[in-house]
């Protein structure tokens, strides 16, 4: 990473692909090794408050109460850059999104690195995030220097990405921390409903974090199974597993943690598509609502 290398590692919600944020040529590679869209900013690896304070100009009370409660966690906070901060990090917009992961070998790499980490997730543009080093490999093969395999990582969807430069602060892509869970600690705005074509948080445009071939979510399962398609399900009542039916847990936490393991499995289960169906909505399940309305856009 000193030598402007990619290096894919896990995280507690995602593999994420990472270079040295503060050099342009390495973070454009990124970009190249994602075929990722140049107007999707990036997240800007921390491991500590210290170090991104020094990344911004402003550290708004709602970020220090923020930070206070979930760093380290899956929480991104979008703040107003510093200069020193490469164009291409942020897209050419004003703010970079800062996280602080909590993930042994993600904390041990940015403090090797000695710089903040620029890192999507690692996994070509719009396809699914990767879980297991398994994952990167078959998205990033041969784009990438180095893979640290951690295992499958914990949390298994991305970070909640919240503004801070606005008050109320505002949800622009709902993740792990639910709003309730940051209300708690100070008011926060639920996400905008899907605006397509509005790069407040471009992660968010319409297809994305999608498996490579058709999804359809279902609010029911009629009685006979398609032996063509594969079936995503949650809770009881379901036959047994196999490659082409995986059984989700049905809370919000179980089913986030499994969600893209299961879709990769089935994306690779020579099924012609993937049948999901519905999960709960309310409370807890906004990240899940939004990935699978992506992936099936
Ligand atoms: O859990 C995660 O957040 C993972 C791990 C690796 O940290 N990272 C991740 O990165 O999901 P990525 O690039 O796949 O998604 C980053 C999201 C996108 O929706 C992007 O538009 C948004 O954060 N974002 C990044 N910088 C932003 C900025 N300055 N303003 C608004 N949104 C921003
Ligand atoms: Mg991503």
């Amino acid at each position: 990473m000193r030598e402007g290398g990619l290096v894919a590692f896990p995280t507690e919600t995602v593999y994420g692909l990472g270079a040295n944020a503060l050099d342009a040529e390495a973070v454009a590679r990124i970009y190249d090794a994602k075929g990722r869209p140049a107007r999707n900013p990036v997240i800007v690896h921390v491991v500590s408050v210290a170090q991104a304070k020094g990344l911004v100009t402003e550290w708004p009370d709602a970020a220090e109460k923020l930070a206070q409660a979930f760093w380290p966690g899956p929480l991104t906070l979008i703040l107003k850059k510093k200069p020193l901060i490469p164009d291409i990090v942020t897209a050419g917009g004003s703010t970079v999104a800062i996280r602080m992961p909590d993930h042994p070998v993600a904390r041990a790499l940015i403090e090797a690195a000695g710089a903040p980490i620029a890192a999507p997730s690692a996994n070509r543009s719009e396809q699914l995030s990767s879980t297991t080093a398994e994952h990167v490999l078959k998205g990033l093969s041969g784009r990438v220097d180095l893979i640290l395999d951690g295992g499958p990582t914990p949390g298994g969807l991305e970070s909640t990405v919240v503004d801070v430069t606005t008050k109320p602060p505002v949800i622009r892509r709902p993740g792990l921390l639910s709003q309730e869970d940051l209300s708690e600690v100070t008011p926060v705005t639920a996400a905008a409903t899907v605006d397509v074509g509005a790069l407040l948080s471009p992660g968010t445009m319409t297809r994305h974090y999608a498996p490579r071939i058709p999804l359809i979510v279902v609010s029911s399962l009629s009685e006979g199974l398609n032996a063509n398609y594969a079936y995503l399900v949650y809770g009881e009542g379901f036959p047994e597993e196999s490659d082409r039916m995986i059984v989700l847990p049905a809370d919000s936490k179980g089913y986030a943690a499994g969600l893209y393991h299961a879709l990769h499995r089935l994306e690779e289960s020579g099924a012609e598509k993937i049948i999901v169906l519905c999960p709960p909505s309310g409370e807890g399940w906004d990240a899940v609502q939004d990935r699978l309305k992506r992936a099936s856009a």
